[in-house]
């Protein structure tokens, strides 16, 4: 009755934006997205059932858990037990090895650990698929960490099928980079919970709904050929298109920082002027995450250093899905 497992957070390259309302069949986002996942940034889970326990105890970095995160721990421990036909609660500790405590987004990693330790520890099976819908109670991004490489979230088709993922390439079609650069460790003010709600608001959602097919398939065919430039170029567009939507909902969600623009410039002119193939994208925040090859990091790490209102960078590679870990936490 106790599991441990690690899962890497990803990054999107076609981004998730804007959920369905009213469903029954829990969370249905309303676009297809694709992403790499993400090694270093991991986070480790274990997970104990003890029949003593009047409800679910969360740590995360051996601390209480935020009343939010216990709350969508909650609705995964609820379904687990659901499925399992058990009663007891659970202590549930998690551990980011992220290289700094915030600036990218743990709760992928942490909730794909969280299901597969969870479902280890309930004696459920592990196959990522079943996995899947346990994932998005607790943040629809997580499915995507359930496989290594890069991978495809499909919202469900007509009828009563649930979101399908599957993994497009494992991690060693393609090693790329993501250097991310810091620029705040703060909280969010509005949660990516909170604004996939406001995404139907946006006069634009539509036009980036419509625009989406294309664009997806362009993604994918640039990860088959391994196409740094055809990639860039459509992560790029598809992080700008998202920020309008965001930026154009009301209210108004306007994620990014001066600093923000400062390395959007500097990757331009790496670009432009030296000819570096380094390319943009910006999740839910204003930290950039600047995609390239391994042999370039270094380059592009020292010059995104010196943009002003950088704190650090930190360097992820392209990782491995999730796993079972023979040491547990507690
Ligand atoms: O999984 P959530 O609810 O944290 O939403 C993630 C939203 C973005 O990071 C902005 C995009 C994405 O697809 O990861």
């Amino acid at each position: 009755m106790k599991a441990t497992a690690n899962a890497g957070s990803n990054i999107a390259f076609v981004k998730y934006w804007g959920v369905r309302r009213g469903e029954r069949r829990g969370l249905v986002p309303l676009n297809p997205s694709v992403s790499m996942t993400l090694e270093k940034a991991r986070t480790t889970t274990t997970v104990e059932f003890l029949p003593g326990l009047k409800q679910d105890v969360c740590k995360i970095n051996n601390r209480p858990a935020p009343p939010d995160a216990v709350a969508r721990v909650h609705r995964v421990m609820s379904r687990v037990r659901r499925l399992a036909r058990l009663k007891a609660f659970a202590r549930i500790e998690s551990v980011n090895h992220f290289p700094t405590s915030a600036g990218i987004a743990s709760s992928a990693s942490g909730f794909a650990a969280l299901a597969l330790a969870a479902a280890r520890a309930a004696g459920l099976t592990e196959d990522p698929k079943h996995l899947v819908p346990l994932t998005i109670l607790g943040s629809g991004s997580a499915c995507r960490s359930l496989y290594g490489g890069y991978v495809l979230w499909s919202p469900p088709g007509k009828g009563r099928a649930p979101s399908r993922v599957r993994q497009l390439a494992p991690e060693g079609h393609w090693p790329l980079v993501d250097l991310v650069a810091i620029l705040s460790r703060e909280q969010k003010r509005v949660p990516s919970e909170q604004g996939h709600l406001l995404a139907r608001t946006s006069p634009l959602l539509e036009g980036r709904l419509q625009s989406l097919g294309k664009i997806v398939s362009k993604i994918r065919k640039a990860i088959r050929e391994r196409d740094l430039s055809a990639l860039g170029e459509w992560i790029e567009a598809d992080a700008l298109c998202m920020h309008a939507v965001m930026m154009t909902s009301r209210p108004s969600l306007l994620y990014w920082k001066p600093a923000t623009l400062a390395v959007i410039e500097a990757v331009r002119d790496l670009r432009d002027r030296k000819g570096i193939p380094c390319y943009f994208t910006i999740d839910a925040g204003p930290n950039v995450h600047v995609i390239t090859l391994p042999d370039q990091a270094a380059a592009v790490t020292r010059v995104l250093k010196r943009v002003e209102g950088v704190e650090e960078v930190l360097h992820c590679p392209t990782g491995r899905g999730p796993s079972i870990d023979e040491e547990p936490l507690f």
